[in-house]
């Protein structure tokens, strides 16, 4: 499909340069694969052009994007997935993708994502929690591997499901969520070309805490929709379970679009803070769909946005 984003920014055109190549030497796809180095956690993999979108803020930095995170399986203190998360061994790695799917099967990432560009996305990302953040992914778009899988007609939905592995899990000794954590989506959002399986940030692989080897982004929806170290991917025709709809169903909802119209029933939603400014960064406005309505608003015409939440 071809499909173009409001502007086509490289990282480096988001980032003062200095700042840039401060944070990390980003080398171009040639010159990677001129080195014989991995794409974003991708060995081999052919690097697509890099898209970006239009962003007054600078991309976080690698040590902000790999020290502030939620994971609950490693504990819910934001420094918690950093600190425990370094025993998860993510090589090798069985996703298993079944359901109402062609070609049903365990998949290694080199299966899932062989042959298919790998595209370097700046995104802003907005937790619930309302905290900021703008992310260099890299990945390659969700709706390519579901076309190699061969989607069947009367798939409406896909799921998703992390990994439980208690011995080097300790959050999934209690029972904070009902484990596995699991996410969905509906079929033309998984297959919406801002939809991506990152597998690397700033040109390396993904760190553990940022949900290694593989992970779901989905920028216009809050945080929490992009479920980490997915283990499974399953087609189906009716709307799935989701961990946060489970635990508390006013409070989150399958959409979980961002809206800064909706308020969580526990704080406004109207503006955010961004992290990497320091404790007193000043708070700014949350956007509609975070951002992306212009690509996604299309998809929710006639749906009443504060209803499915
Ligand atoms: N995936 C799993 N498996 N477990 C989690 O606890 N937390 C979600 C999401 N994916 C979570 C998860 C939430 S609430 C957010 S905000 C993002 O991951 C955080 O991603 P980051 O740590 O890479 O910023």
């Amino acid at each position: 499909m071809s499909y173009r984003f409001r502007t086509d920014l490289k990282w480096s055109d988001a980032t003062p340069k200095e700042a840039f190549f401060n944070r990390r030497q980003i080398m171009t796809g040639a010159a990677a694969m001129a080195a014989g180095t991995m794409i974003g956690g991708i060995p081999g993999a052919t690097q697509a052009q890099a898209f970006g979108v239009p962003i007054e803020r600078e991309a976080n930095s690698l040590d902000d994007i790999t020290s502030y995170n939620n994971y609950y399986e490693f504990g819910t203190g934001k420094g918690d997935p950093k600190e425990n998360a370094g025993d998860l061994v993510t090589d090798p790695w069985v996703i298993q993708v079944g359901g109402m799917v062609d070609n049903p099967g365990n998949y290694s990432v080199a299966d899932l994502t062989d042959g298919l560009d790998v595209h370097d996305r700046l995104y802003r990302f907005r937790c619930v929690e309302a905290w900021s953040m703008v992310v260099p992914w890299n990945g390659v778009q969700l709706g390519d591997i579901l076309n190699k899988v061969g989607v069947q007609s009367g798939a409406k939905y896909v799921s998703f499901t992390t990994a439980v592995k208690p011995d080097v899990m300790p959050g999934v000794r209690f029972p904070v969520l009902d484990w596995p954590y699991r996410e969905g989506l509906r079929l033309d959002e998984a297959m919406h070309p801002l939809t991506l399986l990152a597998t690397g940030i700033y040109d390396e692989p993904l760190y553990n805490q940022n949900g290694a080897p593989i992970r779901l982004v989905v920028p216009w929806k809050y945080g929490f929709k992009s479920i980490k170290a997915i283990v499974t991917i399953n087609l189906t025709d009716e709307e799935p379970d989701t961990s946060w709809n489970l635990a508390n169903a006013r409070e989150y909802g399958f959409y979980s679009n961002v809206n800064p119209q909706v308020d969580h029933p526990r704080w406004s939603q109207a503006t955010e803070r961004p992290i990497g400014g320091g404790l007193f960064a000043k708070r700014i406005e949350t956007l509609m769909f975070n951002g992306y309505a212009d690509e996604v608003a299309s998809m929710y015409e006639g749906m009443d946005l504060s209803v499915d939440i």
